[in-house]
């Protein structure tokens, strides 16, 4: 069957679009029990975005430390059963932050309406009651997790996110003004995200003529921000990276990640490694995968001097590497997109261990 996709009902774009928020969630101030979640990432503490947000007496505002770990299930489930218990069920929820933000919010809007843990929903259409309004506003490009349909979550057995018709933003403020203050290393890492996103899906055999038309505007935008003759941080390259993590993520919602996205959970899920860097440390080893994409990927590497950790495995037990391997392995809508409908001939535990020992 052909895939049916849910997309964001409303999108602002703009520098200074973040200031539309509070008429924006206006008219949601009536649903539910009156009253809005916002879900902020802790490094706008004390900043100016913190004095903006238009929070009112009732509302619950979270700072959170997204710094260190990507969103657990047990995170989501405490979250959810604080702000029932004390408030109620919100008329909605607003997620400011990076792709782990916009997961946490993601994955709240939905399970403030579930019953029990959220590991009995990761995966596919597991969600039985719909979910709340949700908004959300990135402080970072390059996850495209403010598209995605997927939020993503950690739990004791697996990382697999919580994928249904609800997840999907209501509404997107993209406003690049709020990511003209991200640490070079984390601009570099997220927003080669974007482009392994491209690379990965267009690798693949899900490849089709909706995801390439996003994609190839996603690589475009990337190549100018990463190699151009202007690139860097800039707030041009702010507006071009915000889109380019846009179109990444909808180019994936018409095809699939790969190989590197599969070794990437695979250390996110034993280190604790940030997507971003994950990442980065897994596609520097993928020649034999995306041959012109680690080239070019390693040439933005040189241009913006950035010191990607190398020889990690040398720390690594072998317990370490299986576990890394068993965890991507068991992704296997990433490798029969990338290898094939017959990637079990191809690929076993031991091919993907030997690729963790490259890193
Ligand atoms: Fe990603």
């Amino acid at each position: 069957m052909i895939k049916n996709i849910r997309n964001i009902d409303k999108i602002v774009f703009g520098g200074g679009s973040f200031s539309q928020l509070e008429d924006i969630i206006q008219s949601k101030r009536t649903e539910n029990d009156k009253f809005f979640v916002f879900i902020v990432d802790d490094f706008f503490k004390g900043k100016y975005l913190e004095k903006s947000l238009p929070a009112y007496e009732d509302d619950l505002v979270f700072f959170l430390d997204a710094s260190h770990e990507e969103p657990k299930t047990g995170q989501i489930d405490e979250l959810r059963d604080e702000i029932l218990s004390k408030s109620g069920l919100p008329s909605g929820i607003v997620g400011i932050g990076g792709g782990s933000i916009m997961d946490i919010a993601k994955a709240l809007s939905v399970m403030v309406k579930q019953e029990g843990s959220s590991t009995l929903y990761q995966g596919l259409n597991l969600v039985e009651n719909p979910g709340i309004y949700h908004v959300g506003i990135p402080t970072i490009s390059g996850t495209g997790a403010e598209c995605s349909t997927t939020a993503v979550l950690t739990g004791p057995v697996k990382k697999l996110g919580i994928k249904c018709e609800w997840t999907p933003f209501n509404q997107l403020i993209l406003d690049p003004d709020l990511t003209l203050t991200v640490p070079k290393n984390q601009w570099f890492y997220t927003g080669m995200d974007s482009y392994i996103h491209c690379i990965e899906s267009e690798s693949g055999r899900l490849y089709n003529t909706f995801s390439k038309a996003y994609g190839d505007q996603s690589i475009e935008l990337c190549r100018e921000v990463f190699l151009g003759e202007d690139s860097g941080q800039s707030p041009e390259n702010s507006e071009k990276l915000m889109v380019a993590s846009l179109f990444g993520g909808l180019s994936l919602s018409y095809s699939e990640v790969g190989v590197c996205h599969a070794l990437s959970y695979g250390l996110s899920y034993v280190f604790g490694t940030r997507h971003g860097i994950a990442n980065c440390i897994a596609f520097n080893v993928l020649e034999d995968f995306y041959p012109q994409g680690v080239a070019e990927f390693k040439e933005m590497v040189r241009k913006h001097n950035i010191e990607l950790p190398e020889n990690l495995a040398a720390k690594w037990t072998d317990e370490q590497v299986t576990k890394m391997a068993e965890i991507a392995y068991a992704l296997s809508h990433m490798w029969d997109h990338a290898v094939g409908e017959n990637w079990k001939e191809k690929v076993t535990i031991d091919t993907i261990k030997d690729l963790f020992y490259r890193m």
